[in-house]
């Protein structure tokens, strides 16, 4: 698949096989995602994996129990670390840079695990204070989404999305 087929066919993946993705194909998932772009390179983003299944399981209930996200081999939590961000740009990194920076690394990873025929879904929905306890985060790293991967035990349709025409503005906003 070409990239435009890639993106157009990318779905959110929420049942998967048990099968355990390979440590080689982890760290090929976080290649991808540190190759995105980032304000200034700052590149304020970490990455915990996790395959604990006690902890798979606390951060389901902590995603207002989607417990679907238990049943992925792995979680990688995808986190901002907000003094980086601050350091380098004030309020502005820790209120939208760095939330810009992991947004595009998130889409990376995605992306290439759907091109390795691996299953994921980004996860927005949660209690960040929980999560913030479940992984022993210092105040400065902020989880941002939670991406449980892992071979698809389905096959979903494409969710429809808004005609272009609809979203394309040119030359000033127009209410549509
Ligand atoms: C910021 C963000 C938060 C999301 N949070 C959740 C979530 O908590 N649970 C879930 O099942 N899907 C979540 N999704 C996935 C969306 O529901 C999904 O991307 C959308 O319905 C379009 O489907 P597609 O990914 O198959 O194209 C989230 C997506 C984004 C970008």
């Amino acid at each position: 698949m070409n990239l435009m087929e890639l993106m157009y066919n990318r779905r959110s993946i929420r049942r998967y096989k048990p099968d355990m993705l390979s440590d080689d194909t982890l760290y090929e998932l976080v290649k991808a995602a540190v190759s995105a772009p980032s304000a200034g390179n700052v590149q304020p983003w970490e990455f915990i994996i996790i395959k604990e299944r006690d902890i798979k399981i606390a951060l389901a209930k902590a995603a207002y129990n989607q417990m679907f996200i238990a049943e992925a081999p792995v979680i990688i939590v995808v986190c901002a670390n907000l003094l980086e961000a601050s350091r380098a740009y004030g309020e502005r990194g820790v209120n939208l840079y760095c939330i810009q920076d992991t947004a595009a690394a998130i889409e990376n990873m995605l992306l290439y695990a759907f091109s390795k025929g691996i299953g994921s879904c980004w996860i927005g929905a949660f209690s960040e204070k929980t999560v913030e306890k479940i992984l022993s985060l210092p105040e400065f790293i902020r989880p941002v989404a939670l991406i449980p991967l892992g071979y698809p035990a389905e096959t979903p349709e494409k969710p429809v999305r808004k005609s272009l025409n609809s979203v394309i503005h040119f030359n000033s906003f127009r209410v549509k």
